[in-house]
């Protein structure tokens, strides 16, 4: 593995959870594989989880990790042919060769505009990055995807399912803000290559994007979409068509107990950050069906698979 930018990365996607699963039984058996290497994380927005769960990963690893803030103070122009008369003080051309001499991989967290759905789905700041970088990229969440976050999905549902191929469903709640569409999208591609059996239930109007949903049912009844369920992934995104807009809907679909009750005992799971009682009432988070922290926990130990992989791919 060179770069991590989407499932397209991954040659085999089991094997990658296979080495999750190792990572996470035992996390310093290769401190000797990241030794005097350097994992530089930049953020372009705020960020917990993937922060520091990627930094426990280089650490594991043996590596040592810089993390740096780009939102405020340090602004980066990703335009090529433009003319620098903004506070954008310093070209991503410059910066990704200058911080490709001091790192060995390269993170990214980047965000949509969420108004401009061409440059979005051209994902314009991780790929220039990239274009820009003479070493390996991993992204941290970019504007319409979070491999990273799907991976420790794909590692969650491994270690909860009791069934060959559990029912799977990803389900729209709502939210108070407009949200990107990386976690569903990302979600929905690393599933279509697990065993599972995979639903999408949403609002009309919140279709996610054709070349993610691909022949992945959707169903507009979220009670029906839930029965028989073995996992509950709920996640808010804006919409796809209507670009970047929260559309008026004609039902409550935070997700509740009443609900959770028409699965087959389903786990719930999120990626968090999570709006209690808009996206989720307390009860389901509070109950035994929720299993967001170690989600979250799993977080360390995909990130840590990643790195791995593309340390052994550069030695
Ligand atoms: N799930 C996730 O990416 O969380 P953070 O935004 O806190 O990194």
């Amino acid at each position: 593995m060179h770069n991590y930018l989407s499932i397209k990365d991954v040659t085999n996607l089991n094997q990658l959870v296979q080495v999750a699963q190792q990572c996470k039984a035992q996390p310093f058996a290769h401190q000797a594989l990241g030794k005097n290497k350097t994992l530089v994380l930049l953020f372009m927005n705020p960020s917990l989880r993937t922060r520091l769960s990627t930094q426990k990963a280089a650490q594991n690893l043996g590596m040592n990790c810089i993390v740096m803030n780009l939102q405020q103070g340090w602004q980066l122009e990703f335009e090529d042919g433009v003319r620098m008369d903004t506070t954008k003080a310093e070209h991503i051309r410059e910066a990704a060769a200058v911080i490709s001499q001091y790192a060995d991989i390269i993170g990214l967290r980047s965000f949509p505009t969420l108004t401009d759905r061409d440059q979005d789905y051209a994902d314009f700041f991780i790929q220039q990055l990239t274009r820009y970088a003479s070493v390996p990229v991993v992204s941290l969440e970019s504007a319409i995807r979070h491999p990273l976050q799907s991976l420790a999905d794909a590692l969650t549902i491994a270690e909860y399912q009791k069934k060959e191929r559990p029912k799977v469903v990803l389900t729209w709640a709502p939210h108070l803000k407009a949200l990107p569409q990386a976690v569903g999208n990302s979600f929905v591609e690393f599933m279509q290559q697990r065993d599972v059996n995979l639903m999408v239930t949403h609002p009309k109007g919140y279709e996610l994007a054709p070349e993610f949903i691909k022949s992945t049912p959707v169903e507009y009844d979220q009670a029906k979409a839930f029965e028989n369920a073995d996992f509950i992934y709920a996640k808010n995104w804006s919409s796809y068509e209507s670009y970047g807009k929260i559309l008026p809907i004609d039902q409550d679909w935070m997700i509740t107990m009443k609900l959770m009750q028409q699965t087959n005992n389903a786990k719930f799971m999120h990626c968090l950050p999570v709006r209690r009682n808009v996206v989720v009432e307390d009860a389901v988070l509070n109950s035994d069906h929720s299993v967001v922290i170690e989600q979250a926990n799993n977080r360390t130990f995909a990130a840590q698979a990643v790195l791995k992989r593309i340390l052994e791919t550069k030695r």
